[in-house]
């Protein structure tokens, strides 16, 4: 049976989000991201093409590392002004009947307890439908702006990451027994207070002793996606995630990440089958390839050589505005995204400035493929088989016209190969990804606290030492 080729659209609650400068372009409708019509409609688009999701980025802060300042941001729109992503899942959800709501959530800025109700509350309105993009964050600027004086350590800021999932995998999977609501109107007793359990969480980093303030949603823990690229990160996406997203500019890039991040999921315990892995791609598809590649050429010409420069050097932590257009890339140590300076330094080739902001101008990091449905669908293809990667997280040049173009005219020629589904799955977002569900599987770290006895115990260690 011919592999299925999955995909998920890679979004943002800010105008341009990866293709910095296309805001511009007469047809692009992301500078309407403050009217939810707008998402509305987005979603329904994608739902038509089954996606499996939306996944929408975030960041708390803005890049001010090229040429030192913030200016070429603003100037650009680059992810600045930019909305908060969670209040995007209920009018999502309300627009379409089975698409997955992928929100991106920082660990380093928001307390784990608060944050554990606006995630249940997000799946309840869903009905099951959300994702939760676990990210520890790089840009100086946020931690900053939350008193943070500055971004903690890379690694540290994984290891903080790791305590903050702990805490919200007892309060959504141990805290709130099955059966704990009775909503019984005959004894009116709304919840049986002995299944509902404090957590007593203490930890180096967070101290939470007592019970969720949400009743279990159809999920509990929401689909989790990550995108760790560094030694950390992957161990992290590995021990963790469900969905993992990559850049990789190329296949062999892209391969080698894939093959190292289900062989540490297996070395976790998990199934490595059960972790859907997906490139960052940008698809421009039109009838023909000429027609294509005209279409590009197009959306190229409003890109924006300092807008995409914003992004590379906010990713890498360089400020790539000290350098000439031709000047190559160096080495050099840094605390943001590690693996983005490792990847256009790597053994691959040595990039030029210059080349690196027409890579990432239109798309970001990931490749760009133009051409018919014909073209691009044999390309998609062959990369999934050589690379054994399950789907693509597909970022937009012109909204929601990219989208456009791949749900009326890739997708058919994708399900008209057997290579692409043709219906949803029924049930929770896991449940439509995996198969099964809804709550996450025996194999994953998630299941060490559900164990009633256990959180009890916990409990009654947390009041002795409070005491
Ligand atoms: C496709 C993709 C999407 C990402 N989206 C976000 C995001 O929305 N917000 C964010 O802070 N980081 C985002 N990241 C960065 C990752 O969370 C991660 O920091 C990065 O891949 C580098 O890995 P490392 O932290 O292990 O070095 C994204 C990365 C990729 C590849």
């Amino acid at each position: 049976m011919t592999r299925h080729i999955r995909f998920n659209a890679f979004d943002m609650n800010c105008v341009g989000h990866q293709s910095p400068g296309l805001w511009a372009h007469p047809r692009d409708r992301s500078w309407t991201y403050k009217d939810l019509d707008y998402w509305q409609d987005v979603a329904r688009i994608l739902e038509r093409g089954i996606f499996d999701g939306i996944f929408i980025a975030d960041v708390i802060g803005y890049y001010d590392v090229y040429k030192g300042s913030n200016f070429h941001a603003l100037h650009q729109g680059a992810q600045i002004p930019v909305n908060d992503p969670l209040q995007l899942a209920a009018p999502i959800a309300l627009a379409t009947e089975h698409l997955g709501i992928g929100i991106t959530a920082s660990t380093s800025f928001e307390h784990p307890y608060t944050f554990a109700r606006r995630l249940s509350t997000a799946d309840h309105h869903t009905k099951g439908r959300v994702g939760w993009n676990i990210v520890t964050s790089y840009l100086e600027s946020g931690a900053k702006n939350v008193g943070q004086g500055g971004l903690k350590a890379h690694d540290n800021r994984y290891e903080i990451a790791a305590e903050y999932v702990e805490v919200l995998y007892k309060l959504f999977e141990g805290s709130w027994e099955e059966g704990a609501v009775l909503r019984d109107r005959e004894r009116r007793i709304f919840a049986d207070p002995a299944k509902v359990h404090e957590i007593g969480h203490k930890g180096p980093f967070f101290d939470v002793p007592g019970y969720h303030l949400c009743e279990p949603s159809p999920q509990r823990t929401p689909v989790l996606y990550q995108a760790g690229a560094s030694g950390p990160g992957k161990n992290f996406a590995a021990a963790h995630a469900e969905c993992v997203f990559v850049a990789a500019p190329t296949k062999s890039l892209l391969k080698a990440y894939v093959a190292d991040i289900r062989a540490r999921a297996a070395a976790a315990g998990r199934d490595p089958r059960k972790l859907y892995i997906y490139n960052l791609t940008t698809v421009i598809v039109d009838e023909t390839d000429a027609k294509a590649e005209a279409r590009f050429e197009d959306y190229r010409s409003y890109s924006s050589y300092d807008g995409s420069l914003v992004f590379l050097s906010g990713w890498s932590g360089i400020d790539f505005g000290q350098y000439a257009p031709s000047d190559l890339i160096r080495k050099v140590e840094t605390n943001a995204i590690v693996s983005m300076v490792e990847t256009f330094t790597g053994k691959d080739r040595a990039w030029t400035i210059e080349e690196l902001a027409r890579w990432g101008g239109v798309g970001g990091l990931g490749p760009v493929f133009v051409g018919s449905p014909s073209t691009v669908a044999d390309i998609l293809q062959e990369w999934q088989e050589e690379t054994d990667v399950d789907g693509f997280n597909l970022a937009y040049a012109v909204t929601p016209e990219t989208f456009e173009g791949v749900v009326d005219l890739l997708v058919p020629e994708l399900q008209k190969r057997g290579a692409y589904p043709t219906a949803y799955r029924p049930g929770t977002l896991r449940e439509k990804l995996f198969g099964e569900g809804p709550y996450l599987p025996k194999t994953h770290p998630a299941d060490l606290y559900r164990d009633i006895e256990a959180v009890k115990a916990r409990q009654a260690a947390h009041r002795e030492a409070a005491e």
